[in-house]
Order: C-alpha cells, then sequence, then structure tokens
C-alpha cells in the first residue's frame, strides 16, 4: 500500500504538489489516462491534480473507483483557474475539492485526516489503553514532523502523555498487544518509533528501572529517530537499495535531531544526547562521533539495544521481519559494540517463551528504586537489580 496516489494530466509531469507530499508520505503518480481499479485499491488516498476537460478521463476515474472511496478518501486539487475542473469533481463525488489558491497544507492536512481516518477503523477492537497510546503517540509524532518541515520549535507537550500511556498499554496488555496495534500504521518511521518506545518500556520493567528512568528511557526512544523526520519518506521507505547520497542523508538523522531537541531545549539533556547518540557502538565504529566505552551512557547503550532489536525484528519496505531468535543470534554476532550484560539481559527477555504476553507492574509500583539512568549508572551495577535471578535485588 501507498499513502497517496496522484492523479495526473500526463505521465512526464511531476508538480510541486507531489513534491512536497514526498516528503510526508508514500506517494505514487499516474495518468488520468492510465487509471485501473487496481492502483486506487492499493492507495489509502488518491489525490486527483489534473484538469478535468476530457470526459475519457473523467470516466476512467469513475470507473477506477467507487462512489464510497470517491466520497471518503479522495481529494481534488484544481490546476490554475479551473472552475470547471471543480463542477466536475463535485458532479463525481469527490469528497474534498481544493481551489488552485488554496494552501498546500490543507491538502496535506486533509491527506492526513483520512489517513487518521483509516488508521481508528483499524484499531477498533484494540484495548482502549492501546488505542488511546497510539492516537496519543501518532499525534505527538505528527506535530513533531510538521514542526520538524517548518523549522519552528518542537511541540513536546504529549512527549510524557505519550510515554506514559504507552506504560499503561504495555503494563496491562503485554508487549505484544502492543506490537499487533502498532503495526496497523501506516507509516513506516512512526510503527518503528512506537515499536521501540514498547520495547523499552518492557525493557525498563524486567531491569526494575525507577519510574522516572522507566519514562526518561520511553522518552528517549520516541525522540531517537526524530532527525528522520527531515528526511524524505521516498528515501526513508524506499523499496529498493539505496544510493551513497541517500545513505549519506539517512546518517545525518542522529545529528539533525538533536540540533532541532536543542534549539529548543524543550527535552531532557540526556534525551537529547540519547538522540544523537544512538548509532555509537562501544567498540568506536559507530556514528556521528565515533564514541567509545565509557563515553556512551547507560541510557544510550540501552536504546541501542532496542532500536536494533525493534529494526530487525520490523517488516520494512525493503526487507522482511526477522524471527526474534534470528534477530538476537544476528546481535549476539555485534561483539563489542553493544553492552554485552544489557544485552544479556535484553535476549533472556525477548526469548522467554512467556514474554510479550506478561502483564507487570511498573516497577515503581512495587516500592521506591534509585533512579539509575538519569545518573548515569549502569542499571545493572546500580543495587537495585540482579537480572541472573530474574528478580529485583534488596535495595
Ligand atoms: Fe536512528
Ligand atoms: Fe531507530
Amino acid at each position: 500500500m501507498i499513502d497517496v496516489l496522484f492523479v495526473l494530466d500526463d505521465k512526464t509531469e511531476v508538480p510541486a504538489i507531489v513534491n512536497k507530499a514526498a516528503a510526508m508520505f508514500s506517494v505514487a503518480r499516474i495518468p488520468a489516462s492510465d487509471i485501473k481499479p487496481d492502483h486506487v485499491a492499493r492507495a489509502r488516498v488518491v489525490v486527483v491534480h489534473a484538469a478535468l476537460r476530457s470526459v475519457g478521463h473523467v470516466e476512467r476515474i469513475e470507473q477506477a473507483s467507487d462512489e464510497t472511496r470517491r466520497r471518503e478518501d479522495c481529494i481534488y486539487v484544481a490546476k490554475g483557474i479551473d472552475r470547471a475542473g471543480i463542477v466536475q469533481a463535485e458532479s463525481i463525488g469527490i469528497g474534498r475539492v481544493f481551489a488552485a489558491h488554496q494552501p498546500l497544507d490543507d491538502v496535506f492536512t486533509a491527506i492526513q485526516a483520512i489517513l487518521n481516518r483509516e488508521l481508528s477503523n483499524k484499531l477498533t477492537g484494540h484495548p482502549a489503553s492501546v488505542v488511546q497510546a497510539v492516537e496519543t503517540t501518532d499525534t505527538l509524532v505528527r506535530q513533531v514532523a510538521a514542526a520538524m518541515r517548518a523549522d519552528a520549535p518542537l511541540p513536546l507537550r504529549l512527549l510524557s502523555a505519550s510515554s506514559q500511556s504507552i506504560g499503561v498499554a504495555v503494563g496491562s496488555g503485554g508487549l505484544m498487544q502492543w506490537i499487533n496495534a502498532v503495526e496497523l500504521h501506516h507509516s513506516q518511521t512512526s510503527r518503528h518509533i512506537m515499536m521501540v518506545a514498547g520495547y523499552a518500556d518492557a525493557f525498563a520493567r524486567t531491569l526494575g528501572l525507577s519510574g522516572s528512568d522507566t519514562a526518561l528511557f520511553t522518552e528517549a526512544s520516541l525522540l531517537h529517530d526524530v532527525g528522520k523526520l527531515f528526511i524524505p519518506i521516498s528515501i526513508l521507505e524506499k523499496a529498493g537499495p539505496l544510493s551513497d547520497a541517500e545513505r549519506k542523508a539517512i546518517m545525518t538523522h542522529p545529528l539533525r535531531g538533536a540540533k532541532a531537541l536543542k534549539r529548543d531545549n524543550a527535552a531532557h539533556p540526556l534525551v537529547i544526547a540519547a538522540a544523537r547518540s544512538h548509532h555509537e557502538y562501544l567498540d568506536g565504529s559507530g556514528y556521528p562521533d565515533k564514541l567509545a566505552g565509557d563515553q556512551i551512557s547507560p541510557l544510550v547503550r540501552m536504546l541501542t539495544i532496542v532500536d536494533i532489536y525493534s529494526a530487525l525484528t520490523e517488516e520494512r519496505a525493503y526487507k522482511a521481519a526477522m524471527t526474534p531468535r534470528l534477530a538476537i543470534t544476528q546481535m549476539a554476532g555485534m561483539k563489542g559494540k553493544l553492552d554485552a550484560r544489557l544485552f544479556a539481559a535484553f535476549r533472556d527477555m525477548v526469548l522467554n517463551p512467556v514474554f510479550g504476553s506478561q502483564r507487570s507492574a511498573r516497577s515503581a509500583e512495587n516500592g521506591p528504586v534509585q533512579d539509575c539512568l538519569a545518573n548515569g549508572i549502569h542499571p545493572l551495577d546500580c543495587g537495585v537489580f540482579s537480572h541472573t535471578a530474574g528478580q529485583r535485588a534488596a535495595g
């Protein structure tokens, strides 16, 4: 499935609306003369940006889409002063019609509204806590993405609500229930962010972290790839191999994300540092700063583990999802790069046969616990947990 199919006058044109939309959504183009039901079936939203002067073109669009889809998922954007086109679009029941002088942002808001409605429909039947957490996080990501594109201060009002709601959803229904709901999201980047945050919450519970350390870790997870929201979806979700230039563009995301977060000082300094350093490895082979050993904080070490595991087990446009066991085997091969003790604890957690279906209370509910991550202390040296025993130790 793609997010938006643009129906245009001819094959060769690439109007500004398509280029701008490609930064936010996965897009495809088709000339009105070629459109078939298959094309419409594979798109979540159809945007007709063609002069509807040819009766043949109008008929093709009608034949390719049923009345409900035209009303609910179809948008017409006039090309220049085209009164006749607008009348024609309305006459075949296209739900949203924009004159050429209306801001493109209004069109993108309308596209987003259709995608949001689709997400809500898909989430029907999932537990209320899960729906609430997906919707809150989705809104957070959309608000932050819009601000990044506009070079405006990042609105992080929902950050803590999002992290808490994920905690409630994962704690009350288990991680797998959360992952199953998140997989329904249309955006690969949003899915990744929500999954990493879910694994972070579960890992924090397993390690018996304090409430504020858990919040710190989950918030760092929600913002770790914020720099990717600058990068066009056409590169992020490319199905084929990346060119060198595209790979370099993606590798700018830690610095770009940290810069945006730092400028506004809206996030915790450790969260900003985590956005910058989550691709660093203990042996100094990561990027962007080639940090090594003790230069990499416990929070970043934990984030790197949940980030890599999530990426390996996610289905992407360019690869199938790995099984948990295969992902863990691959990560075990990254000797010297990941924190061995944290990785062992994470491995034991995800390979535990009942992992994912377990419900668990927040550690804070079990009594006061020391803040480790916030103080730069390794969680396994913090005197609160012994993972080999699978239980929180005294203290
Ligand atoms: Fe990243
Ligand atoms: Fe990531």
